[in-house]
C-alpha cells in the first residue's frame, strides 16, 4: 500500500483541505445482505468483514487520523445466542488476521465500549493486537465493541461523581472538556463525518456526545456491498458541505 497520502488523495480526486480527521461508521445491513441471498445472517457478517478490510485500507491510504467502526452495540447482546457467538468468533479471527497488516501500515488498534463483557478469548486477542500496535502513529482504528452511547455517558457521570465525592474535582469547575476527558474517546477529535449504510435514519446509541456536529451521510447500500469508490464519493460530498457550527458564515 502507498504510504503517500497526498498522492492517494489526488488520485482519488479529493480535496486535500477537506479530508475529515475522524470518520465514524455504523456498519449496518449484513443481515439483509444475507437474507436477500437466502443465506444465514452469519454469512452476511463474514462478507461485511471484507468491507471492513477495504475501508480500513482506504482510510489509511488518504491519511484519516481516526476511523471508528460500530461493530457491536450493547443492544446487540440481545440477538440470538448463535449469532452473538458467530460475531465473537469473527471478531477474534479479524483481530488475528489483520495484526500483521496493522503493524505494517502503522495502524494503532483501540477499542471503545464495555470490552470486559466480551468472551475471554476475544479480550485476549484484543489485548494482544492493541499491545502490538500501541506505538503506531499512522491511524487509530477505533472499534466500538459492546458499545453504547448511553452506557458511556453513564460511566462518565459515575467517574466524575466519584472524583467529586473524593474532593478531586470541584463540581463548579466541570466543563465540556472535563466531560470529554471522561469518555472512552478521551484524547480523540470528535467525528467530522458519520456514515451509516443500509438506509436507516437513526443513530442507534452511537457516539451520542461526540456526534454533536458531525456531518451525516446515510447510504442505501448494504454494508457488505459498500466499496472504497462509494466511500471516496461520500468524502467528496463531505468536502462540499458547509459546516456552520451554529454560526452565520456569509
Ligand atoms: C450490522 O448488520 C452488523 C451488526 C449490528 C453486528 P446487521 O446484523 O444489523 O444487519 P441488518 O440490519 O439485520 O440487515
Ligand atoms: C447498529 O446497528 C449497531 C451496529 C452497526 C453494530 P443495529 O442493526 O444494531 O441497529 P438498529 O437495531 O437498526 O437500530
Ligand atoms: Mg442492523
Amino acid at each position: 500500500m502507498s504510504s503517500d497520502p497526498a498522492g492517494a488523495i489526488a488520485a482519488a480526486g479529493l480535496d486535500p483541505e477537506r479530508i475529515p480527521r475522524h470518520v465514524a461508521v455504523i456498519m449496518d445491513g449484513n443481515g439483509r445482505w444475507a437474507k436477500k441471498r437466502l443465506m444465514n445472517r452469519v454469512l452476511g457478517h463474514e462478507q461485511g468483514m471484507e468491507t471492513v478490510r477495504e475501508i480500513v485500507r482506504a482510510s489509511r491510504e488518504i491519511g484519516i487520523s481516526v476511523l471508528t467502526l460500530y461493530a457491536f452495540s450493547t443492544e446487540n447482546w440481545a440477538r440470538p445466542k448463535a449469532e452473538v457467538m458467530a460475531l465473537m468468533t469473527l471478531l477474534r479471527r479479524f483481530l488475528k488476521s489483520e495484526r500483521q497488516e496493522m503493524v505494517q501500515n502503522h495502524i494503532r488498534l483501540n477499542a471503545i465500549g464495555q470490552t470486559e463483557r466480551l468472551p475471554k478469548d476475544v479480550r485476549d486477542s484484543l489485548d494482544e493486537t492493541k499491545g502490538l500496535t500501541a506505538e503506531n502513529q499512522g491511524m487509530v482504528l477505533n472499534l466500538s465493541l459492546s458499545y453504547g452511547g448511553r452506557t458511556e455517558i453513564t460511566e462518565m457521570v459515575q467517574s466524575i461523581a466519584r472524583k467529586a465525592a473524593k474532593g478531586e474535582i470541584d463540581p463548579e469547575t466541570i466543563t465540556e472538556e472535563t466531560v470529554a476527558d471522561h469518555l472512552y474517546t478521551k484524547g480523540m477529535p470528535d467525528p467530522d463525518l458519520m456514515i451509516r449504510t443500509s438506509g436507516e435514519m437513526r443513530i442507534s446509541n452511537f457516539l451520542l456526545w461526540q456526534l454533536a456536529y458531525a456531518e451525516f451521510f446515510i447510504t442505501e447500500t448494504l454494508w457488505p456491498d459498500f466499496t472504497k469508490e462509494e466511500y471516496y464519493d461520500i468524502l467528496k460530498a463531505y468536502g462540499r458541505r458547509e459546516r456552520r457550527f451554529g454560526k452565520v458564515l456569509r
